[in-house]
């Protein structure tokens, strides 16, 4: 009956071909399926090889959960995953992975060699080319993880070659999806070498200055990084669940090419045209009528996000843009406004270009104070005191570049900022984007007293007071804090309202810079906020 029919079933092998090419499209995808494996597979530690953009040869080391010898063939099998068990799953994925796709398709157009071993040592070697197994044998004390030799793709499909584009279109995009791991898997270290380029080290994140230092070395050229003291911006916001960390370099240059420009949702990298402009149009001050670099991390609580779970695809839809929207314009004036001194906040700002953009605080004030401390000032006997070895300050506490011996201390540099505007707190109230809620006991509280001095409060509910606007002065300083401190010194003057201020957090990068900026050397130091590291200030700082 069938023997007339034009219409045949295809092999199972050209069917993968086929299908392949809807995973892996270009050599950048599969980069990506398989980084996204490794970190599935929860690896510590991943070493990546690239060699002509991935046509050659693409290896992969890591040291996670690796695969015994039984689950290899089925590694490579379609439609085969140990990732999700039935359709409920999908909705609650905690992996990258879910399809059981990616590496059926990746053998069956190129040459691959993996080996693989759980936690015991056991495990195997398989070799698979163009879908056809070729070897596949166990293996005894081996390292625990898996690694992956992928050479020659698309050997088999050499139609698909021709649509590989121009070499340094590759490149940019694997380095982009690279990139974009090493943005988001901060507790993974990671070694990374295109051809016969150097190694480049990428060592877990323990803390968000490591994050910041890797986040450099991924932006900048390493001359870049030693010849700048600052950058990169950094701002946060968070409302209703919604979270925003968005980091911003503090040059600009001309064109397009040599951008990283990178939005993340839940740790996702996405495109989003909207968003982008957003960012690239809102920085007049700071990058002036060029771009910079930014990275843009966005945390949506998972019922407000709708991740097309297509995982080539990179769209995503919120159902509260007007957060995202409201919290990345608040975050986007507030680093602008470090490109002009504060002094202007309070008049009309101008959006002239200034022919340096990038407002750096620290090498300013080097340049402009380099007269360390005077010859009869104590450090000198400080510097040849071997008991005083501090490598970690208390919070609140920084080093001051080049002048090994002093320390500022972050609280007062607020108070002085606040003490330099009483005159005129609650002159021009700005209202905020996003009230903020503020947890208070004090029924009786004086809200007159309070917006006086230039926090506009109303209270929405027992205990709970939104802060609906500040005084301009304010807005570059961490006002919740000030506001809560306020609150809580509402019985003093005035004046003496934030005479005890004393912050419980660090300050981030760009309040520390910008309210730094505005004083100098002497100033900061009559007013104690620029201390002599003697034996009287550590023993304050250690054993207060
Ligand atoms: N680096 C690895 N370490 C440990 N197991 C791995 C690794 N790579 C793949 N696997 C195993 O092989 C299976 C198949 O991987 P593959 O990438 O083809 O599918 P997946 O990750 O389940 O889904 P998707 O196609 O969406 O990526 C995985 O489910 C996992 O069990
Ligand atoms: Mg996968």
């Amino acid at each position: 009956m069938f023997q007339n029919s034009s219409i045949r079933l295809l092999p199972e092998h050209l069917i993968d071909q086929i299908k392949a090419g809807e995973v892996v499209e270009r050599p950048s995808a599969l980069v990506k399926e398989i980084l996204e494996n490794s970190l599935d597979a929860k690896s510590k530690h991943i070493e990546l090889t690239i060699i002509d953009n991935g046509l050659e040869l693409v290896a992969l080391e890591d040291d996670g959960q690796g695969m015994s010898f039984e689950d290899l063939p089925f590694a490579f099998a379609r439609h085969a995953t140990s990732k999700i068990k039935d359709y409920a799953d999908l909705f609650k994925l905690l992996s990258y992975g879910f399809r059981g796709e990616a590496l059926a398709s990746i053998a069956s157009v190129s040459r691959v060699t993996c080996t693989s071993a759980k936690g015991d040592g056991k495990g195997g070697k398989i070799e698979i080319q163009g879908g056809q197994q070729t070897a596949y044998l166990p293996i005894e004390n081996a390292r625990p993880g898996t690694s992956l030799y992928i050479r020659d793709l698309f050997y088999n499909t050499p139609a698909r070659l021709n649509f590989i584009k121009s070499k340094s279109t590759e490149k940019n995009a694997i380095k982009r999806i690279v990139d974009s791991f090493l943005l988001t898997a901060k507790k993974t270290t990671f070694t990374i070498r295109y051809d016969d380029q150097d190694k480049k080290i990428f060592d877990r994140c323990q803390s968000q200055k490591d994050f910041i230092n890797r986040m450099e070395k991924i932006f900048f050229k390493r001359k870049e990084i030693s010849t700048h003291t600052s950058l990169m911006y950094e701002s946060r916001r968070e409302f209703e669940g919604h979270k925003l960390e968005l980091h911003l370099s503090t040059m600009s240059f001309a064109g397009n090419s040599g951008k990283n420009h990178y939005l993340f949702a839940n740790d996702r990298l996405f495109n989003e045209k909207r968003i982008h402009q957003t960012i690239i149009r809102s920085l007049p001050n700071l990058w002036g009528s060029n771009t910079g670099h930014y990275a843009c991390f966005l945390t949506i609580p998972p019922e407000k996000i709708d991740v097309n779970v297509h995982p080539n695809k990179t769209e995503v839809k919120f159902s509260r843009e007007d957060i995202i929207y409201a919290m990345l314009k608040d975050a986007l004036k507030d680093l602008d406004d470090l490109a002009q001194p504060m002094s202007a906040t309070n008049s009309p700002r101008s959006f002239e270009h200034s022919s340096t953009p990038h407002h750096e605080a620290w090498q300013k004030f080097d340049q402009n104070h380099s007269t360390p401390m005077s010859s009869t000032d104590s450090t000198e006997n400080i510097i040849s005191s071997p008991k005083i070895e501090v490598d970690h300050l208390p919070t609140g506490y920084r080093w001051l570049p080049n002048h090994p011996h002093c320390i500022l201390d972050e609280s007062a540099l607020i108070r002085l900022c606040c003490e330099l505007k009483h005159d005129s707190y609650a002159t021009s109230l700005t209202p905020l984007l996003i009230n903020e809620p503020i947890h208070c006991k004090k029924s009786d509280l004086d809200l007159e007293k309070l917006s006086q001095i230039g926090f506009d409060c109303e209270w929405i509910d027992k205990d709970l007071l939104a802060l609906r606007a500040v005084a301009a002065w304010l807005r570059p300083l961490p006002y919740l804090t000030l506001c809560n401190h306020a609150i809580d010194h509402i019985d003093s003057s005035i004046k003496n309202v934030f005479k005890d201020l004393k912050l419980k957090t660090k300050l981030s990068e760009s309040v520390f810079l910008r309210s730094f900026a505005q004083f100098n050397f002497s100033t900061l130091k009559e007013s104690k906020v620029i201390v002599s590291l003697d034996e009287n200030t550590l023993a304050r700082l250690f054993h207060q």
